[in-house]
């Protein structure tokens, strides 16, 4: 019977570890919650067994849908609280760009419909449009003329509902004179695409693969990033310039680790004021563990900034042993549970 895990650990260094928490392929399978992964939290959380809180945090390159809701559904899901400073999503360090574009128009690609335009606007982007049909764009007006509005900025949200639809437009606007609809530069002129005179183009995740509830691993939006950018090639022959968020960037990761700092801080001090917005606090200098199914965005984000790396068995990664891992994590299990039990027996 193991006894009160962690309790010697925090004796001796006074620092809980952390723990990360990928969400598709170890949390959860598609709409699935692992059972394992609600008895993983029951431990971190102390509601059994356990005598010690450890801080965690959910790092997902899913999103869609503002932290808060995302956070709250998770709660229900997990039978754990997780709060709002507790969750990282692909497009979470989108939020600084909404200062940068401000009140410029931007394109917001991905998601179920206006989904992720609520949260571009909850991030404070003034005028943010879903891609127009085809009719809006051509003959009915909805109340905004499209040939009037040129865009800054081409941002996919989250993965694409319709990849045909999605490619279409975000190329005719990369392809545009001055981010206009209808319009389209000169390819014999090299200088209009260079990378700064290319129209910016944010992708929230380069996640070619990803793990649900399907019996193989399905394509993800790396996977339509590398059809945009090979059609892009192929009808221009230039490359594409765009800048990638979520797992494996570092910039999720320092993030993700100056949210960790924040909420250890909050706890220690006994309140909950943590800043959301992006303004880096320290990042968190303790030990952390991350739990992911991913070897290309969860473990070679944890390796690379520096945290442990568990590689669990239910998700993407399917390969025999740690060196089917592309990028090889400090240790495979088979689940988040046995993950988070070996975790704390390594401390202590
Ligand atoms: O769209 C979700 C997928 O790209 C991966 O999500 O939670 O495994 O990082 P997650
Ligand atoms: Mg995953």
């Amino acid at each position: 019977k193991r006894g009160p895990v962690g309790a010697r650990f925090l004796q001796t260094t006074g620092v809980a570890p952390a723990f990360a928490f990928d969400i598709d392929g170890v949390l959860k399978q598609g709409e699935n919650v692992l059972p394992e992964a609600k008895e993983a939290l029951q431990i971190l959380t102390g509601n059994n067994r356990t005598s010690t809180k450890f801080p965690f945090i959910c790092v997902t390159n899913g999103g869609g849908t503002i932290e808060l809701a995302r956070s709250q559904k998770l709660t229900k899901e997990l039978g754990v609280e997780v709060a709002e400073h507790q969750i990282v999503q692909s497009h979470t360090i989108f939020r600084p760009l909404a200062v940068k574009y401000g009140d410029k128009p931007v394109l917001v690609v991905g998601g179920l419909s206006n989904r992720c335009r609520l949260v571009a606007e909850a991030y404070g982007f003034k005028h943010a449009y879903i891609p127009p049909t085809e009719r809006e764009l051509q003959y009915v007006k909805r109340d905004v003329d499209f040939s009037k509005i040129e865009f800054a900025a081409v941002l996919v949200f989250h993965d694409s509902m319709d990849w045909g639809r999605d490619l279409q437009l975000v190329l005719d606007l990369v392809r545009s004179e001055k981010g206009v609809f209808g319009t389209h530069k000169d390819v014999k002129d090299p200088s209009l695409w260079t990378a700064e005179n290319q129209l910016p183009v944010y992708f929230s995740n380069p996640d070619m693969l990803w793990g649900n509830e399907w019996s193989q691993p399905r394509f993800g939006q790396g996977a339509l990033q590398t059809s945009i950018a090979a059609v892009f090639k192929e009808v221009t022959g230039y490359n594409l310039h765009r800048t990638t968020g979520g797992k494996p960037s570092k910039a999720t990761y320092d993030y993700s680790s100056s949210l960790l700092f924040s909420a250890i801080q909050a706890a220690r001090e006994g309140h909950s004021n943590i800043d959301l917005h992006g303004k880096t606090s320290p990042t968190f200098d303790g030990r952390v563990y991350m739990v992911g199914d991913n070897p290309a965005s969860d473990i070679a984000g944890a390796n690379g900034f520096g945290w442990e790396s568990i590689l669990v068995r239910t998700g993407v990664f399917r390969g025999k042993d740690e060196n089917d891992a592309a990028h090889k994590p400090t240790i495979i299990q088979p689940n988040v549970l046995e993950g988070v039990r070996w975790a704390l027996e390594r401390e202590g």
